[in-house]
């Protein structure tokens, strides 16, 4: 089969490779309809996660049809077409139990606090994922959902990732009716976040970002306010302005690592390799929140420290949440919306590749070319 492969930083290529099989009786392969690029695999393209092994596959946003299921799947048969969440679980440890999907403890060999992530290194496990024309999908019975007849396939894709991980960053941010809540990054993440947060009775919702064209999304897709903290001398001044001088109720972080905005920060995290990641992002967080507000974090930060401002998050009083979404437990409620109207999370999509030339997509996506937002792939164009 056509899959993407990793070479090395800012190399990929579409390679052949043998078809996956099954190798457990609860496995199940799918044949790939749609595939999605995600904010999160920019990291694994830049070489920022350690352990991004030459030769895998990456892509935990697909869903598909099912072409072969193991001797002890139940819920699943051939021809199904699915939307796999992008976190492996077993559905029956202690966290899996409990909800916490994300961090299922019978799926990492590699590490004990993330679960296991299709396509993402084997810190995440080590599984490949679904940027080809096939993929093997683990404990078929819990993770993959049959699509609704009524649920459009580019919105189920958005589910199993971007829109529900938005959507569970609003969840944690904590947001009551009238709420001021500020998010920082218009990527798919933030705008979801964005658009969520009026689902829960948000008063006021304003997006940060420098980016003008992905601002000007988030005033469509988000009905948001927006600031662009390139063309200000300090964003944090300019928002606790906007809010009172005290600052915003919550505060949803969905930038992550990789954060422009500190030249410091941005040379002792990508250059020098000092600390886990550039905490620029989510150090503006902490100072744009209220005392006593909350601060949620979506955006994906490494194994490594980062130097995040704890002391003023302490003595703020903050409450800070985070955690890897667990997106199967959003996806209920986000059918309601849905067929309600509510929300479109297609409409992020700006791009539709061609399997065969998903380098460009990873490149343009890079680079921020094009005005891309979402770039989705079609493995059978
Ligand atoms: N927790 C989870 O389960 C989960 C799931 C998916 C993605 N993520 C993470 O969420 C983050 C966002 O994902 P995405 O797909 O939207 O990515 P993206 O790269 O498309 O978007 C990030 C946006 O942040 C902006 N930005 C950069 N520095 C900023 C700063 N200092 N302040 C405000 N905005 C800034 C960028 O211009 C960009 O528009 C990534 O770190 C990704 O890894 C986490
Ligand atoms: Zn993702
Ligand atoms: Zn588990």
């Amino acid at each position: 089969m056509k899959a993407m492969t990793y070479r090395g930083p800012y190399k990929i290529r579409v390679e052949e490779k043998p078809d996956p099989v099954i190798e457990h009786p609860n496995d199940a392969v799918i044949r790939v309809e749609l595939a999605a690029i995600c904010g999160s695999d920019l990291h694994l393209y830049h070489g920022m996660l350690p352990d991004t092994r030459v030769g895998h596959t990456f892509g935990h946003e697909f869903i598909g049809t099912v072409e072969e299921v193991g001797s002890s799947v139940q819920s699943l048969q051939v021809g199904d077409r699915v939307m796999v969440p992008f976190n492996i679980y077993c559905g029956s440890c202690f966290f899996c139990s409990r909800g916490l999907f994300s961090n299922c403890h019978n799926v990492n060999a590699n590490a004990t606090a993330v679960g296991g992530i299709y396509g993402y290194s084997h810190t995440a496990g080590g599984y490949d994922g679904g940027q080809a024309e096939r993929v093997r999908v683990p404990f078929a019975d819990v993770g993959p959902s049959v699509i609704p007849e009524d649920i459009d396939s580019e919105d189920a894709l958005m589910l199993t990732d971007a829109f529900s991980t938005g959507y569970f960053g609003a969840q944690l941010a904590d947001i009551v009716a009238g709420d001021t809540v500020v998010v920082f990054g218009a990527g798919p993440v933030g705008l979801a976040a964005a658009r969520s947060a009026w689902l829960m009775g948000a008063g006021r919702v304003i997006v940060v970002d420098h980016l003008d064209y992905r601002l000007r999304k988030a005033e469509e897709f988000a009905y948001a306010e927006t600031m662009n903290f390139g063309q200000m001398r300090d964003i944090v001044l300019a928002l606790k302005k906007a809010t009172g001088g005290l600052g915003a109720d919550a505060v949803i972080e969905a930038v992550g690592a990789e954060a422009d905005g500190h030249v410091l920060q941005h040379v002792t995290a990508a250059k020098l390799k000092l600390q886990g990641g550039s905490p620029v992002a989510l150090n503006w967080a902490i100072d744009a929140v209220r005392k006593g507000g909350t601060v949620s974090v979506m955006g994906a930060y490494g194994p490594l420290f980062s130097a995040v401002k704890f002391g003023d998050a302490l003595n703020k009083g903050v409450t800070l949440r985070m955690n890897q979404a667990p997106v199967k437990r959003q996806w209920p409620r986000l059918f309601e919306h849905i067929r309600a109207g509510h929300i479109r999370p297609r409409d992020m999509i700006t791009h539709r590749i061609p399997l065969d030339h998903i380098a460009e997509g990873y490149h343009i996506f890079s680079s921020k070319l094009d005005d891309i937002v979402k770039p989705i792939v079609t493995p059978a164009a």
